[in-house]
């Protein structure tokens, strides 16, 4: 099949970079990104490139140079699905938070209502992508629906999963490691290998069945999560026994068997895809009853719940046993630098736990606005919306958040952060002047010669 037009639902931070980067790469496609949220779509076609309704490094100049000509925006979903030969679904696909599998499996009403509007629209032969992360053996139901539309209408399901990183999308999509297709058919494989080939070497483009491909995504990211809740029960023993965290992770690193990288020791990680994912992947071998297997990738998380609360539990007790009425000045509240998305963000849990305790938490992100601080911490329902607004501050000047605080806690790796004048900011905290280095991202020695008591992970 000659793809002419591309159809992709859900402008996220998966469907908007891909896009961009498919447009950019084959501008003889018309590439259109259809979303149900008009306020999104407005952000994506509005004239302020920094508005862009996500950040993403080099992302913004992309879509200054394809917008317009072949990547286009709309709320107009019909008409879109309608006109391509090749609709991507890149939605969301949460961790259900009712009924059946509640709290572990995903939740795919919405790739369903997908699936149910290309049934319901499309008059013409279609190749539809999954993109969004989903449990494997979802094509077979995409399929059902789209098969059973009585239309006569030639559907065929690939399966693409995405292995961008926030924060790197752009460079992850420009330099792919691999692209994977999953599918049945043969040329429709071929359609989109085609696509990919205008810019990845056809060797790093592999071809598996469906289900290979579905599987993989989950068995990736489960893999590099597992790394870093490694990593993070090791920090645990360093702290204990006198070893350096950096130093183990930089030994064992230069095994090439093992390779340096996923080694950081931190607060825990977040992300949309990590918890998610392993929850998804417990949740399915527990429905084949594979115990052992479920009770395995299952520690990941647990480990990476501990690492989080020790955090906190860790700080409180420096602080004398007690933060309340104190002045906690945290940095960082997106779940990695170099992105505006929070989703599972250490900073959430960290801040409620914190909370509790009636500590005043001021923030200072340099890309996370104030609404979405308190949506995610109203989001966990610990409290009501007024406590949590009362509970925290949030500042758009970083100096401002440490100003009298009793601690400083580091969530975020955020560049910036290393450059501050830690002198000053020391002169204007309550002393003993504490920082709680979550991202081991400040030197040790410097910030005790200028007085701090200093504390990081796994040192
Ligand atoms: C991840 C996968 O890397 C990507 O391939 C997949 O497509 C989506 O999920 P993402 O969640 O965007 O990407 O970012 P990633 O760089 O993987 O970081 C996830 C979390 O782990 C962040 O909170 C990060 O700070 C943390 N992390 C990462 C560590 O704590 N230590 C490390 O060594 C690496
Ligand atoms: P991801 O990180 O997977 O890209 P996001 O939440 O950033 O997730 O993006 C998913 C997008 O999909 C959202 O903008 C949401 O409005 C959109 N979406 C969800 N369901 C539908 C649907 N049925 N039709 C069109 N867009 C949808």
């Amino acid at each position: 099949m000659i793809i002419k037009n591309i159809c992709c639902i859900g402008a996220g931070y998966v469907g908007g970079p891909t896009m961009a980067v498919i447009a950019k790469k084959n501008p003889n496609i018309k590439v259109t990104i259809v979303d149900i949220n008009a306020e999104r779509i407005a952000a994506w076609n509005g004239d302020d490139l920094s508005k862009l309704p996500i950040y993403e490094p080099g992302l913004a100049d992309i879509v200054k140079e394809t917008r317009g000509k072949n990547l286009f925006f709309s709320t107009d979903i019909d008409k879109h699905i309608a006109e391509s030969e090749m609709i991507f679904i890149s939605v969301n696909t949460p961790t259900k938070t009712y009924g059946k599998g509640k709290g572990m499996a995903a939740d795919l009403k919405y790739v369903e209502l997908c699936a149910r509007n290309i049934a319901k629209v499309a008059t013409t032969n279609k190749i539809v992508v999954e993109k969004s992360t989903l449990p494997v053996r979802t094509a077979e139901a995409i399929k059902s629906i789209l098969h059973n539309t009585g239309n006569h209408i030639d559907f065929h399901i690939l399966s693409n999963p995405e292995f961008l990183a926030e924060g790197t999308a752009v460079n992850d999509l420009l330099n792919p490691d691999r692209v994977l297709i999953g599918g049945e058919s043969e040329q429709a494989i071929e359609s989109l290998a085609s696509i990919y080939r205008s810019w990845v070497p056809n060797e790093n483009i592999l071809k598996t069945n469906l289900w290979s491909s579905e599987l993989s995504k989950l068995t990736a990211n489960a893999f590099l999560a597992q790394r870093i809740s490694s990593i993070n029960a090791i920090s645990e023993l360093c702290e204990k026994t006198g070893a350096n965290v950096s130093e183990v992770a930089k030994a064992i690193g230069m095994d090439t068997r093992i390779g340096p990288k996923f080694l950081k020791a931190s607060v825990g990680f977040g992300g949309s895809c990590f918890q998610k994912d392993i929850l998804n992947l417990v949740y399915i071998a527990r429905s084949f009853n594979l115990n052992e297997v479920a009770d395995y990738w299952e520690q990941v998380i647990v480990m990476n719940n501990h690492q989080k609360r020790r955090f906190s539990d860790h700080l409180i007790k420096t602080l004398y046993n007690t933060v309340s009425g104190k002045k906690i000045g945290m940095l960082g509240w997106a779940f990695k630098k170099d992105t505006n998305d929070t989703r599972e963000s250490a900073a959430i849990y960290v801040a409620d736990h914190l909370l509790n305790e009636q500590a005043h938490i001021a923030v200072y992100d340099p890309k996370v606005p104030e609404t979405k601080i308190q949506n995610d911490l109203n989001y966990l329902n610990t409290r009501s919306e007024e406590e949590n607004l009362k509970g925290i501050t949030v500042t758009l000047d970083p100096y401002e958040a440490l100003k009298e605080a009793h601690a400083v806690a580091i969530m975020t790796e955020w560049d910036e952060f290393k450059t501050y004048d830690w002198e000053k900011i020391y002169d204007g905290m309550k002393k003993p002047a504490f920082i709680f280095d979550g991202r081991n991202i400040l030197d040790k020695k410097e910030m005790e010669t200028i007085g701090f008591e200093y504390y990081s992970i796994g040192q």
